[in-house]
C-alpha cells in the first residue's frame, strides 16, 4: 500500500519536521456504540485530523489485548483487537488518512508480550529449560522450595518484579520476570527468534502502508540479568549516564535497532521512520537517534519542565543537540503517561510549578486542592507556540487541541491503569488523561459514540460538553481554532533550515528568531514585557496587539520587518 505522497521529496524526511497527533484509540471514537473507541472510529475523524493539519498520526496500541496496561500488553502483535475492529478496518483507516495526507505511524512493544500471547501460554505448558522458556526470563527462585524470588527487585507498577508460576503438574514452579505489571512477561531479547520475531511484525504492518513506528520501552530489551541476581536493582532509576545499568539502555540494545534500520526500515521505499521510547540520560539520547538504528528518539526533558524559563530553555537546548547527530529535534508537553499539561501549568508550586510530580500529587487528591484551570490553559497555549516554532518534529496528545484538563476525580473503582490498580490508593495513574474524546456538547458519549450505544467504562465529566470539538469549531480564540491556525502558520512559516537563535530579553522571556525573519517570544514571567515591533503573526490570547505588551503567560509569533533572521 503506497505512503501519501511517496514521489515527494520529503518522502524520505518527513519526520524530521512533522506534527504527529497521538491517538489513543481505545477512547478517541466510537464508531460500533460498544463504548470503546476503535478503527472505524478513528477513520470516521479524519476530517477533525486533516481540518487540525497534523502530518501523522500515531496510534497507540489496538491489538488483541487483556487491557491489564491499555493495551501495551500484547497478546499478538499482527492483528486487531476484535473490539477495535479488523485488520480490514485498517487497512480502510490507512487508505483514508493518506488520502488526507496524513502519515500513519504504529505503536511496537517489543520488551514485553502480554501473558495470554501464544508464546506465554505455551512457556507456561512447558518444562523448566525448555525452548518456550527461554523466550522469556524464567529463573528457580531462592530459598528452601525455590519460594523466594530470584532477586529484590521490585516492577515499575508496583510489587515484586518477579511472578511464580504453577507447573503443568501443579505444584509451585518457576518465577518469571515482568519490569511492568505481571500480566506482561518480558521477552529475552537475546534469542534469536525473538528477534527474527519483531522484523516479521515490522514488516507486516510495513507492507500494509504503515509509514512508521514507536517503538515502546526501546531502551529496555537488552539486560544483564543473571550477573546482577543477587544485588538490589533500582528499576526505577532508568536515567543512567554509562550505559551500564542491568536492565536498562545497555550499549547492546543498539544492535537490534542496526537490524530493524537494514533488515526492514530501509528495505522499503520510502524508508519506515522509527520514533524511540527511551527514557535514558539525556547524554545517551543521541544513541536512539542514530540514523543507523531508530533515527528518531523522544525527549521527554521539555515535558518534564514546570512552567519555568530557565528550566525549558535547557531543555531546548538539550533537545537541539540531537539534531546535531543526524536526527531531529523532537518535542512533547502532554501524551497518556502523563498529567495533561495544561492542568500541569496551573498546579501551584509543590515540587516545581507545573511539573509532572506536582500533577500527579494533585491528581492523587482527587484534584481536591486547589488549582488555577484557567491559568494552567492559558500558559498551555502559550507553551504551544512556543513548542510549535521550535526546529523538529512535535508529538501532540489528543484532546489537547481542545485545551482538555485532566480528569482527576474518577472514582477509585472505575480506575483502570494498573499503577492506580496496584497501589493501594497511594497513585491515582494515568487513566485522568484517557477519558473519552468529547466531540459534541450534548449526547450521552459527547459524540464519543453513536446515540443510545454503551457509555465508556470511565465517565465523561458534564464539564468535557462545553469544550467539544463541536463547541469550539469556528469560534473565533478557542484552543482548537489556535491549534489549527498554529499548524497552518508554521507550515508556512517553517523552512529547511533548522536554525535557532536566541535573543536577550527580559528574565523569565523566552524569545528566539528563526531563518525567515520570525521570530516567537514566550512570557513565563510574572509582569508585562515589550514585543519587538513587526507584524504580529499569532499570538495565544486575544489581549496581545502588535506592537504592545506581551502579558504573563501568553505567546506571539512576530515577522519583524527587515529582519532576515539568524
Ligand atoms: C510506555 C508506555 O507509554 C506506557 O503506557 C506503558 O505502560 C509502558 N511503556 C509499558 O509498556
Amino acid at each position: 500500500m503506497a505512503s501519501p505522497t511517496p514521489a515527494s521529496p520529503d518522502a524520505r524526511d518527513w519526520w524530521r519536521r512533522a506534527v504527529v497527533y497521538q491517538v489513543y484509540p481505545r477512547s478517541f471514537a466510537d464508531a460500533d456504540g460498544d463504548g470503546l473507541g476503535d478503527l472505524r472510529g478513528v477513520t470516521s475523524r479524519v476530517g477533525h485530523l486533516a481540518s487540525l493539519g497534523v502530518d501523522a498520526v500515531w496510534l497507540s496500541p489496538f491489538y488483541p489485548s487483556a487491557l491489564a496496561d491499555g493495551g501495551y500488553d500484547v497478546d499478538d502483535h499482527r492483528a486487531v483487537d476484535p473490539r477495535l475492529g479488523t485488520l480490514e478496518d485498517f487497512d480502510a483507516m490507512v487508505r483514508a488518512l493518506h488520502a488526507a495526507g496524513i502519515r500513519v505511524v504504529v505503536d511496537v512493544v517489543p520488551n514485553h508480550t502480554s501473558d495470554r500471547h501464544a508464546w506465554f501460554r505455551e512457556a507456561l505448558a512447558s518444562p523448566p529449560g525448555s525452548r518456550a522458556r527461554s523466550r522469556y526470563v524464567f529463573r528457580d527462585g531462592r530459598g528452601p522450595g525455590g519460594d523466594e524470588p530470584p532477586s529484590s527487585w521490585q516492577s515499575i507498577f508496583g510489587g515484586p518484579a518477579w511472578e511464580r508460576v504453577t507447573e503443568a503438574d501443579g505444584t509451585p514452579g518457576q518465577w518469571f520476570l515482568h519490569i511492568f505489571a505481571p500480566e506482561q512477561p518480558d521477552l529475552d531479547w537475546s534469542e534469536e527468534e525473538v528477534r527474527e520475531d519483531m522484523l516479521e511484525t515490522l514488516r507486516f504492518w510495513a507492507d500494509r502502508g504503515v509509514d512508521g513506528f514507536r517503538v515502546d520501552v526501546a531502551h529496555g530489551l537488552v539486560k544483564d540479568v543473571d550477573g546482577h541476581l543477587d544485588v538490589h536493582v533500582e528499576i526505577l532509576e532508568t536515567g543512567r549516564e554509562g550505559g551500564n545499568h542491568p536492565l536498562w539502555d545497555r550499549d547492546e540494545v543498539q544492535e537490534v535497532y542496526a537490524s530493524w534500520r537494514r533488515d526492514v526500515l530501509d528495505a522499503y521505499d520510502p524508508p519506515r521512520s522509527a520514533v524511540a521510547e527511551a527514557s535514558v540520560h539525556p547524554g545517551r539520547r543521541a544513541r536512539y537517534a542514530d540514523p543507523l538504528g531508530l533515527g528518531q528518539a523522544f525527549n521527554f526533558d521539555l515535558f518534564a519542565c514546570g512552567w519555568d524559563a530557565d528550566e525549558m530553555r535547557t531543555a531546548i537546548d538539550g533537545g537541539l543537540a540531537q539534531m546535531a547527530a543526524g536526527s531531529s529535534a523532537t518535542w512533547t508537553l502532554s501524551n497518556h503517561d502523563s498529567v495533561r499539561h495544561t492542568t500541569r501549568f496551573g498546579v501551584p508550586t509543590r515540587g516545581g510549578a507545573g511539573s509532572q510530580e506536582a500533577a500527579k500529587a494533585w491528581v492523587t487528591t482527587d484534584g481536591r486542592d486547589p488549582v488555577d484551570l484557567d491559568l494552567g490553559l492559558r500558559r498551555a497555549r502559550a507553551a504551544l507556540l512556543l513548542e510549535l516554532a521550535l526546529p523538529g518534529a512535535v508529538y501532540l496528545y489528543q484532546g489537547e487541541e481542545l485545551g482538555l484538563h485532566e480528569v482527576a476525580d474518577i472514582p477509585w473503582d472505575a480506575l483502570e491503569d494498573p499503577i492506580a490498580v496496584r497501589s493501594g490508593g497511594a497513585e491515582k495513574g494515568r487513566d485522568g488523561c484517557r477519558v473519552a474524546l468529547p466531540w459534541t456538547p450534548h449526547g450521552t458519549t459527547l459524540g464519543f459514540g453513536p446515540e443510545g450505544g454503551a457509555l465508556p467504562g470511565m465517565r465523561q465529566p458534564d464539564w468535557f460538553g462545553a469544550v467539544s470539538v463541536a463547541a469550539q469549531d469556528g469560534v473565533p480564540g478557542s484552543t482548537l481554532e489556535l491549534y489549527r491556525a498554529a499548524l497552518r502558520r508554521r507550515r508556512e512559516l517553517t523552512t529547511d533550515d533548522d536554525a535557532l537563535t536566541w535573543a536577550d530579553d527580559a528574565p523569565g522571556v523566552l524569545h528566539l528568531e528563526r531563518p525567515g525573519g520570525w521570530r516567537s517570544v514566550t512570557n513565563l514571567s510574572e509582569v508585562d514585557v515589550a514585543l519587538p515591533a513587526g507584524e504580529l503573526l499569532l499570538a495565544s490570547d486575544a489581549a496581545v496587539v502588535a506592537g504592545g505588551a506581551l502579558p504573563p503567560g501568553t505567546s506571539a509569533w512576530v515577522r519583524v520587518a527587515g529582519d532576515d533572521g539568524p
